[in-house]
């Protein structure tokens, strides 16, 4: 179907609109030229309250449907450094519903960075030093079912938001986004473009999987695995890109060994934890486009995708998109991450 059926279609589900769209998406001229290949960029990172990300697009569906179903509160979980919780905690306190954030792990004694921001939304913050995934120890969906029965237990009555807004819901946000992608790339000539994404609950390239196959576009998403968070990783992406087709009223199956993700390679010490090629192309993109990543998710991507350009595995001529998802903040819980590149005087 053509993009704007497919976007009729999404109109179908409530959204709680909270950016404007689309995104600027433009070519890096400097580092285009280092590289020698076209490289764009789609600054996803700037949209949505308390500084924004990804999870903007997923929030509009699901607080939407929060707001129908009256919640009064709302309940999510992540890693300390979840970007996730942080705008769901904003979105929740401007929408009037109390935001309640599980992290899996030790209070902590110091708050940095997007639990600073977690801190001044006033989110109800919940350390439990045990379960809640990770590691590959569990699949998504086992570590959301017991994350809800916990927060039933704690919280009472909420909207439970899963990881990462990892629910169809919330995907209908990526989907949406692959429109607007396929409509901005056709403009620009470059509609075959690789977009570049960092994958943590999978849900953004799992929208962009089901988007681009039911408005044919030949937009190549690539996902790179920034946690090895989850077992299954690629099933569950598969699933979810399915059943997004699904809601739309096309039905599709996606197989686990379609789904286009690098897992494992690029996630350094493991998630949460920033690697040293991930610091370096921080570095990169900030020094020679004035763009700034983090190091949890994009910094990680980022260097996966100069990586996989030097090997020559970005086969083709085809101009390559990165999907610029957020996640600032999470600079600020690493301070040492600027020290020795800045020059006095
Ligand atoms: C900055 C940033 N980029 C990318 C991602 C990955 O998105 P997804 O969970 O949809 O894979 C996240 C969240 O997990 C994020 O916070």
């Amino acid at each position: 179907m053509k993009p704007e059926t497919l976007r009729a279609r999404l109109e179908d589900f409530p959204r709680l609109k909270l950016a404007e769209y689309p995104t600027p998406l433009y070519r890096l001229s400097r580092l285009s030229a280092e590289l020698g290949r076209e490289l764009y960029i789609k600054r996803d990172d700037l949209i949505g309250p308390a500084m924004g990300g990804n999870k903007c697009r997923k929030l509009e569906y699901l607080m939407a449907d929060a707001m129908a179903r009256r919640a009064k509160r709302v309940v999510t979980f992540g890693g300390l450094q979840s970007n996730h919780a942080r705008m769901t905690a904003a979105v929740a306190r401007r929408c009037g519903i109390e935001p309640h954030l599980f992290f899996f792990e030790p209070r902590p004694d110091r708050r940095p960075g997007n639990l600073l921001l977690d801190e001044l939304l006033g989110a109800h913050m919940h350390f439990v030093p045990f379960g809640g995934g990770g590691q590959a120890s569990m699949t998504l969906e086992t570590a959301n079912r017991l994350v809800r029965w916990l927060a039933r237990l704690r919280v009472g009555p909420h909207y439970f938001i899963p990881v990462g807004g990892h629910a169809w819901r919330g995907c209908l946000g990526y989907v949406q986004a692959a429109c607007e992608l396929t409509e901005q790339t056709r403009e620009l000539g470059i509609e075959d473009a690789w977009v570049v994404v960092a994958a943590g609950s999978g849900g953004t390239l799992a929208g962009l999987l089901a988007g681009v196959a039911l408005c044919g576009s030949q937009l190549k998403p690539l996902g790179i695995d920034v946690g090895k968070l989850w077992k299954g990783f690629p099933a569950s992406i598969a699933a979810m890109a399915g059943e997004l087709c699904a809601r739309l009223g096309e039905p599709r199956h996606f197989a686990p060994a379609d789904v286009p993700l690098v897992e494992g390679r690029y996630v350094g010490d493991g998630y949460g934890k920033p690697s040293l090629e991930g610091n370096t192309a921080i570095a990169r993109l900030a020094r020679s486009e004035g763009i700034v990543l983090d190091p949890i998710y994009t910094g990680k991507a980022f260097a996966g995708m100069l990586d996989l350009l030097e090997r020559g595995e970005l086969e083709g001529e085809s101009p390559i998109v990165f999907l610029h998802t957020g996640g600032a903040p999470g600079l600020f819980a690493f301070p040492h991450l600027g020290e020795g590149g800045g020059r006095d005087g």
